[in-house]
């Protein structure tokens, strides 16, 4: 049987409808919301991502305060820029775009946006917070991921999922998400023996690995579901871990890149920013 494709445009449409919702309960209130999104240097991957961000915002009635630095910008310079941006009522989100440059500190960065401003969910108190099973804002992606799979009927309850890759963006809370709502969680890496085998174990298989087109058919058993979470950029436009052609047909269903999970993580960051706007004007 053909396999659904999951549409990301389209659920991320039906999120955006509920962001503009929030965005008029908010105006009722006389309280636009703000997103300050901070980029450090000139990574065009991440100069693309800001922008859109930044459309999404104006789309949608978000103020969106851009700061744009040089690659060369200190860690003093980049931490004042956030404890101003902490202490600006009219900032109710702040997103530090990683990478940062190497000199800079990543872990110093996240711990010091303010938690009920951390829209990105990376600061360690909303981790614990996850960690926790307590509410709190949560990473975009793969908090993205879960509302596709709610709203194609994907209950992770029972099922055994696998997860590609451990970063602190994707990998990580995702295996946290998915055991928050009863999978039975496997983490891979890159140090995983035998890849292929531990991924046909799944029914859900996330994939978040950063290499194009890894993920052949081999690694798929039959009837799983596919998550691609993978963006490469290639000569050829945007292309996933996953190689979507060989391995459509086994699933029952998978995203497509573009279109799948990418139209979510900004969706849902627009969504947390109204999320943190109502805690912070309550
Ligand atoms: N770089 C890639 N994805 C993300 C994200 O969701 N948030 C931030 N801050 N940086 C990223």
């Amino acid at each position: 049987m053909a396999p659904r494709i999951i549409d990301g445009k389209a659920v991320a449409a039906k999120v955006e409808l509920e962001t503009a919702e929030g965005v008029a309960r908010l105006a009722s209130r006389g309280v636009t919301p703000g997103l300050a999104v901070v980029l450090v240097g000139e990574d065009p991957g991440s100069q693309s991502y800001v922008t859109m961000k930044e459309r999404d915002c104006a789309r949608l009635g978000i103020r969106s305060f851009d700061h744009r630095l040089a690659a060369s910008t200190q860690q003093a310079e980049l931490d004042a820029l956030i404890d101003r941006l902490n202490a600006d009522p009219d900032v109710h989100g702040i997103l530090v775009q990683q990478p940062l440059p190497k000199h800079l500190d990543v872990e110093e960065a996240v711990a010091r946006v303010s938690p009920v401003k951390d829209v990105d969910g990376f600061h360690p108190e909303n981790l614990g917070r996850l960690m926790r099973g307590l509410p709190g804002p949560r990473a975009c992606t793969p908090w993205g991921v879960m509302r596709l799979l709610d709203e194609y009927g994907i209950d992770p309850c029972g099922k055994r999922a696998v997860v590609v890759g451990r970063s602190l963006l994707v990998g990580k809370p995702m295996g946290l998400m998915l055991l928050e709502r009863d999978a039975t969680v496997t983490t891979c890496h890159s140090r995983t023996p035998d890849l292929p085998a531990m991924c046909r174990e799944a029914d859900i298989l996330v994939v978040a690995i950063g290499r194009t087109k890894m993920v052949g058919a081999e690694y798929v058993r039959e009837g799983a579901v596919v998550v691609d979470v993978g963006i490469n950029r290639t000569d050829v436009g945007l292309v996933g871990d996953v190689d979507f052609d060989a391995v459509a047909p086994r699933c029952a269903a998978i995203t497509p890149v573009p279109g799948g999970v990418g139209p979510m993580t900004r969706a849902i960051l627009m969504s947390n920013t109204i999320a943190a706007a109502e805690v912070q004007t309550r």
